[in-house]
Order: C-alpha cells, then structure tokens, then sequence
C-alpha cells in the first residue's frame, strides 16, 4: 500500500516540512505552509514492466540532428518568442497577472493556428465554454475550428485528447484550476500543481502534441504554485504589462527551442491584442521631447533594437533619508550610477530625492542604460535639457569611464531609422555611424561637463 502520511507543503515555492509553521524557511514566505496529503510519487506499473534493466541504444554526438519543426500561427511577436512557432511535443508555461490577456491572446493563437490547419483544442478551467465562445466572438474569432472544453479534472481531459483525432496544439487556461485523481489535497495546492502538471509533459511527449500551460503569478511577480513546473515545462514565457497602459510585452524567460532574450510586443485594443511590429515609434510616441530630465536610450532586447526613453527626476529632499524610487529599472544599478556621480564627477545627490522611470511600462536589464540615466539625472539637476534629436547608450565602469557595449551597430540602425541625428556612445570603433554625428565620451566626468556646459 502506498505510504500515506501529512505533509506541510509552502505554496509559493514547494518546501516540504514535517510540521506546520508560520514563515517558509526556504522562500520567507508568511503563512504560505499548508497541509497536504503526503502519497509517495512512483512510476506507473505499465511503465516499470517495460523496463527491466534493458540496456538503451547509445548514440554519438555528430550523429544528424533534425531541426524541430514548428508549428507557425502567423502572429509574428508571438512565434518569435517561441524561436520560430511551437515545436510539436513541447509544453511551455505562460505566466502573466490576472487581467493582463493570456487568455486572449492564447484564444488568437489557437484560431490562427486552427486556421492553418492544426487541431487545436482549448480547455478552459477558469471560465465557461459560453464564456470563451463570447470572448471569441469579440475577438471575430468565432468561425476558427477551435474545439473547446471546460473541465478541470487532469484525467478527464486526457482521456478526451485521447478520444479523437491526434491533437497538435493544446492549452490548459490554468494549471492551476487542474486537479488529479491520484493525489487527495485541494486544486490549487502545491501537489496538485505538480501532479497535473507532469501529466500533461508525459502527455506532450508521447503525442507529439505542443502543450500551453496558463500559470497565475503571485503578488510577488513568481508563477504560483512550485517553482519544479518550471523545471519541468520546455519554456517559460510571462507576460508583462501594466494594468495602466495598453503595452504588452511577452518575454521567454527559459526556452530550450530558442533565445530566451526576445521579446514579443502587443497592444490590447477594443479588438484584443495587436501586433506592435516596430515598438521604437510607439514607445517614443507620446514623448516630451526638449523638457530637462529625459533621454533617449538606444537598447537593445535579443536581436532586435528598442529606442526607449528614460525620465528622471530629481528634486530637493524634506527627508533624512533621501528617496529613491525606480520603475522600469535595477535599483542597484540606479545606486552605483548615483555613487559614481559622486564620487567621480562631484555630482552630489545625497540631499535630493530621485525618481527614475523607464516611458511605456518598459523594463530594462542592460547596464548600456548607465549613461543614459546619467544625462537624464543630470539634465534634470541643473535643468539643461538634453538634445532632443540625440541616442544615448554606454556602460559606466566604477572608475568612472564609459565602457563600449555590444551591438552597436544595430542601436545605430535604428536610431538613424527614428531620425535621430545625434548619438552620445564610447568610441565607435571601425563600424559606420549610419550617418548619425558621433558625440564620443570616454568619462561620465566628460559627459556631465559636456550637459553642464548647455545649462
Ligand atoms: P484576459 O485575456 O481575460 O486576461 P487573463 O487571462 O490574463 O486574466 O484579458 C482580460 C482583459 O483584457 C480585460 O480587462 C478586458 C481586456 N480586453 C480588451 O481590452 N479587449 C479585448 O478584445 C479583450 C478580449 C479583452
Ligand atoms: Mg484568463
């Protein structure tokens, strides 16, 4: 008989502990420990007759590799974060806050695959099929052969993709609202979670099917339930936005069939969500160009260049401990730019509060931001603004030089195409500027006189 026994289970990131407690020792969580039925995972009986210590066929490295195929819906933001389509027999998670429009966006990608002549079945848990059906007929999606089901039992749903013709696109709307017959704890938990989740990767591999899994995300920004989902699953992808703004940026934040650096770009409209194929124009679009505080950076997010602007602001402090607030941004990173300013230009911000915000609800991870949230401070301290026909991109070390940063061909292309004349980078190198005027800075200290000196 299966051992069965209680066990306390956190809910946020999976520990297992032999009593309950308040505080997860593992993620810190408060109150995330919860009971749960403890049965021992094992391997299905069918599955341990077949191998009885049967020696398995070795290959060599530089045998041939078939490239995957892939499945392509025809919504280009999409299929480039998944590196070129879905690849049959890969399950990806798909994480986003509520509101934010996975199910919107996973009922366009299933009638644009439909329509390309895959059978595709969407399994909704959350809502019911009347739901979806309205949710589609909004969307105009209405005639795509999807084959539709709300149910939310793993086994029941297996047993239905079983029932028909073999299936080539599947999505669960959520992991999280499946529930198993083999465990007893309550759908949502941990268990449960995990149980379902690795039904449906065996299910995935054995068919050929490419499975998508919707996760809710916590408060804290991580896929709830345990973090061995993701282990599991072939990729991960969020989607980001805020509530606030229209953008939506889906991101592959682990992808074994391609880069996990590409991003996705979507606007929600009245008629769901549309392709954002040259994001540059739209996150630029609505800017002040001229006022003192901005600057526009040339980034950089996987092969594909974004011109971002950065805003900052900085202002007298009533506070002992000045504020520092970042959206968009590390706050780390906003720290060293301010202790280098500091320590190397005599930039003295320790009386000031300073607000930084990336335009657009954009989030950027490159250190080539530095010298553009540099002059962006310091064009809002001495109130000089920047040239509004000017790029900025370029690393600042510790020491206080400007380091070169990769891709610069590419941050050049782009801005050259906006019509941007000017780009203020560390030296150019042997590369063409595209016709833009080359304004090199080797120092911080350098660029903080060169904004001084328009002041
Ligand atoms: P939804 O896909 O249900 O989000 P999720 O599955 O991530 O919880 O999207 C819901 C939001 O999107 C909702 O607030 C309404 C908005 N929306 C539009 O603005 N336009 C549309 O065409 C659709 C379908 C939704
Ligand atoms: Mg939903």
């Amino acid at each position: 008989m299966a051992k069965r026994d209680l066990s306390y289970v956190c809910q946020s990131c999976g520990a297992v502990y032999a009593r309950w407690q308040g505080k997860c020792d593992a993620c810190g969580g408060w109150n995330t420990v919860a009971e749960e039925t403890n049965v021992a995972a094992t391997v299905p009986a069918a599955q341990r007759a077949r191998s009885k210590g049967r020696p398995v066929q070795l290959e060599t490295l530089h045998g041939e590799a078939k490239p995957a195929p892939r499945m392509i819906s025809g919504i280009g933001e999409l299929d480039r974060v998944a590196g070129g389509g879905f690849v049959p027999g890969s399950i990806v998670l798909l994480g986003g806050d509520p509101g934010i429009g996975k199910s919107t966006l996973l009922v366009q990608a299933s009638a644009a695959l439909a329509n390309a002549g895959h059978r595709v079945i969407y399994v909704s848990g959350e809502e019911a099929v009347d739901q979806v059906r309205m949710r589609a007929s909004r969307l105009g999606l209405a005639q795509a052969q999807v084959a539709l089901a709300a149910e939310t039992n793993t086994e029941n749903i297996l047993a239905t993709f079983a029932a028909g013709k073999a299936v080539q696109f599947v999505v669960i709307d959520s992991i999280q609202t499946l529930w198993s017959d083999s465990v007893e704890s309550a759908p949502g938990t941990v268990t449960q979670v995990r149980t379902s989740a690795q039904l449906l990767v065996r299910y995935a591999k054995q068919s050929g099917a490419a499975v998508i899994l919707v996760g809710h995300v916590t408060k804290d920004g991580q896929i709830a339930g345990p973090r061995v989902v993701e282990h599991m699953v072939d990729a991960v992808f969020s989607f980001e936005g805020d509530g606030a703004n229209q953008f939506r940026i889906l991101r592959a934040q682990k992808n074994r069939f391609g880069p996990t650096d590409e991003i996705g770009v979507f606007e929600m409209t009245g008629a769901g969500l549309s392709q954002v194929p040259n994001p540059s124009e739209l996150f630029l679009s609505h800017r002040d160009a001229g006022a003192p505080g901005t600057a526009v950076f040339a980034g950089m997010e996987g092969t594909r260049p974004l011109l971002m602007e950065i805003q900052a602001l900085v202002a007298p402090s009533s506070l002992g401990t000045p504020r520092r607030a970042v959206v968009g941004w590390d706050s780390a990173r906003l720290a060293m730019v301010l202790a280098v300013l500091d320590a190397r230009c005599g930039v003295r911000l320790g009386g000031h509060d300073v607000y930084l915000n990336v335009a657009g609800g954009l989030r950027i991870s490159e250190p080539a931001a530095d010298i553009a949230v540099a002059a962006a401070l310091v064009s809002s301290l001495t109130g000089a603004p920047l040239p509004s026909d000017a790029v900025f991109f370029g690393e600042v070390s510790l020491t206080g030089a400007v380091r070169q940063v990769s891709q610069a061909a590419a941050r050049l292309k782009e801005a050259a195409k906006l019509g941007f004349n000017k780009v203020v980078m560390p030296a150019l190198g042997d590369g063409t500027s595209n016709g833009l005027e080359v304004d090199t800075v080797t120092s911080l200290a350098g660029l903080v006189a060169g904004i001084a000196a328009r002041a």
